[in-house]
């Protein structure tokens, strides 16, 4: 069975499409079939590994209209093992396009149903909004939740709200939705804001806070700007390590055995 899970947190810069694409690369890494799937128009995951946006067979906007996805609309990266289903800008119409559509908020599950059995793990990158887009992301959300947070000022500020939309989404939608985990993003072990934020979000989210926590790292933030998850543009750097931790941890949680 094909465990899916959504990137989520409406802030933007928080670490979404970083986390997804870089702990795709190491579940994959790790021997994992893994599908990315982007539903942010701004294609941030799209970009990072190396796919240009404007040039695109087919994308999720297509998917989510038609309810409906061609295998041809996935794109396999042979080098990193890694399969992607790409954005493209016009997914920015969606949100609009969908309002007057029967189950428009079960658009996303329906259109990976095709795939379900071919992946052992499917991340969904969801855009910096809690609108129909997410509301989809949400939906498809079969395995749970990952919440990237910022070790930063304000850290929690608006996970109440998401937290909120959860609750919604789990009354109206889909009862099972669950929190999978958070994931602490942009550690700086000097200072002790960041130190503070992790207890802060130890005691509000307790027991769901991955212990593998991401550092800033400049490696992390260069490696889009060459189209590669951190795994081939700098697996010895602090921010590889840290993703492949919490690839581990990810599996060994969900009960898969590594070699
Ligand atoms: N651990 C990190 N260290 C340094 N820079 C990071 C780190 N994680 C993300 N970034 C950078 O911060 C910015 C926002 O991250 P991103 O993953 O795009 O956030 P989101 O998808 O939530 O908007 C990007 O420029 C990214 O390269
Ligand atoms: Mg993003």
């Amino acid at each position: 069975m094909t465990r899916i899970y959504t990137l989520v947190n409406q802030k933007g810069g928080v670490g979404k499409t970083t986390t997804a694409i870089n702990l795709a690369a190491y579940l994959a890494k790790l021997g994992q079939k893994v599908l990315v799937v982007d539903i942010d128009p701004q294609a941030n995951a799209t970009s990072s590994l190396g796919v240009d946006k404007h040039n695109v067979q087919g994308s999720t906007y297509e998917a989510l209209l038609n309810g409906d996805t061609p295998a041809s609309f996935v794109l396999y990266n042979e080098r990193l093992q890694l399969s992607l289903l790409p954005s493209s800008p016009s997914l920015a119409g969606a949100e609009i396009e969908l309002v007057d559509e029967l189950g428009r908020e079960f658009r996303l599950k329906k259109a990976l149903e095709p795939f379900d059995k071919k992946y052992d793990y499917i991340l969904i990158d969801c855009p910096p909004s809690l609108g129909l887009l997410t509301v989809n992301g949400l939906v498809a959300a079969r395995d749970g939740v990952l919440v990237p947070v910022q070790c930063e000022y304000l850290a929690l500020e608006g996970l109440g709200q998401l937290t909120q939309t959860i609750q919604r989404v789990r009354s109206a939608l889909f009862p099972d939705l669950r929190v999978r985990g958070v994931v602490l993003t942009m550690y700086d072990p000097r200072t002790n804001l960041a130190h503070d934020v992790v207890n802060e979000v130890n005691n509000h989210f307790p027991g769901q806070v991955f212990k593998s926590i991401v550092p800033r790292s400049i490696r992390l933030a260069e490696a889009p700007s060459y189209g590669l998850p951190i795994s081939s543009y700098s697996p010895a750097s602090v921010g590889a390590k840290a993703y492949e931790t919490l690839a581990k941890e990810l599996l060994k949680g969900d009960g898969v055995k590594i070699n």
